[in-house]
């Protein structure tokens, strides 16, 4: 069986001829099994937990897969591949661990995989495979699949966590499948006696957010932005009309075009006082997306 090194020499060739995988096998990279110990803190770093899906794309004979599955008797596996020697290999020793109805190898194309199910996605493959896959995964996965990967990163997406190594070892990364946040978005509350309409343009990059929002006819940057797969948090301290300067802390939970969660508030008794300390007020927060978006609509010219 050829060693990491081989894989990694193999790369090497890859991008010299690169003129050739082009035309003949950009979808291809070979078969060349994991070090078991970076099994292991690839399947540490997933921690996949009971009623989970796992997915290994590009399975070879199912070793990440297998060991998904040792001691977690409520997590189930799927494999795909390209070689329908190794996925008939994979299914049989399925078979013989008496893992038949929680695994399943499939022979197939990881470009045709379904992503839309599972929870955890594990890849080994080419640098350029895995950044070839990873407009699927994010369109297909849903919010919060962990991807792990060893030793390559996906292009320019930032991990979420980076397990390095040297020697042996093989660097291991995590990416959480972040939500789609970028667009417009609005949400009512009362604060203080007062309505307010909050109207925000929230632009995205991965699992890298940030954005303004609009009161009245004041506008304020949102601050310490985290998105982590469905959850977004951020805050956002503007002067609020009829109130004073307010800070709010927002949390909730991304679904399609609704952000449900918590408006933590607190405003200022006197207009000097720092907000640092003072009481929390905690309020409903249901934001929707938008198209009509007034973010953008006239300011007029008193900005008192
Ligand atoms: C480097 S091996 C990794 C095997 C296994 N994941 C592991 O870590 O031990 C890459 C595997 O991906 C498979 N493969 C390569 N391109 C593929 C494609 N487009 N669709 C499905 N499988 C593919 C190869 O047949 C090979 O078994």
């Amino acid at each position: 069986m050829p060693s990491r090194r081989t894989f990694l020499s193999l790369v090497a060739a890859a991008a010299a001829w690169q003129t050739i995988a082009a035309r003949a096998q950009e979808l291809f990279s070979p078969f060349v099994g994991s070090d078991p110990e970076n099994v292991e803190r690839m399947v540490k770093l997933a921690a996949p937990a009971s009623g989970e899906t796992v997915i290994d794309l590009g399975s070879g004979d199912g070793r990440i897969v297998f060991a998904a599955l040792k001691n977690r008797p409520g997590v189930r596996g799927i494999g795909v591949d390209v070689n329908a020697s190794l996925v008939a290999k994979a299914n049989a020793a399925a078979g013989v661990q008496n893992l038949s109805d929680r695994v399943q190898f499939l022979h197939q194309n990881v470009f045709d995989a379904d992503l839309s199910k599972v929870d955890v996605i594990f890849m080994w493959l080419f640098p350029e495979l895995m950044r070839l896959l990873r407009p699927k995964i994010l369109a297909q996965a849903r919010p919060g699949t962990r991807v792990v990967a060893a030793t390559w990163g996906i292009g320019n997406w930032p991990a979420d966590v980076t397990d390095e190594r040297t020697g042996n070892f093989t660097t291991v990364r995590l990416w959480h499948v972040p939500a789609r946040v970028e667009g417009a978005w609005e949400w009512e509350a009362s604060i203080g006696g007062n309505h307010y309409r909050f109207e925000a343009l929230l632009e995205q990059h991965f699992q890298q957010a940030e954005g303004a929002v609009r009161v009245g006819h004041r506008r304020q940057l949102i601050q310490s932005v985290k998105l982590q797969g469905r959850s977004l948090q951020f805050l956002l301290s503007m002067t609020l009309p009829g109130t004073g300067y307010t800070g709010m802390s927002f949390s909730g939970e991304v679904r399609g075009d609704v952000i449900e969660g918590t408006i933590q508030v607190r405003t200022p008794v006197r207009e000097d006082e720092e907000l640092e300390g003072l009481p929390t007020i905690r309020l409903p927060w249901r934001a929707k997306r938008t198209l009509e978006i007034g973010y953008f609509a006239p300011t007029g010219t008193d900005i008192s």
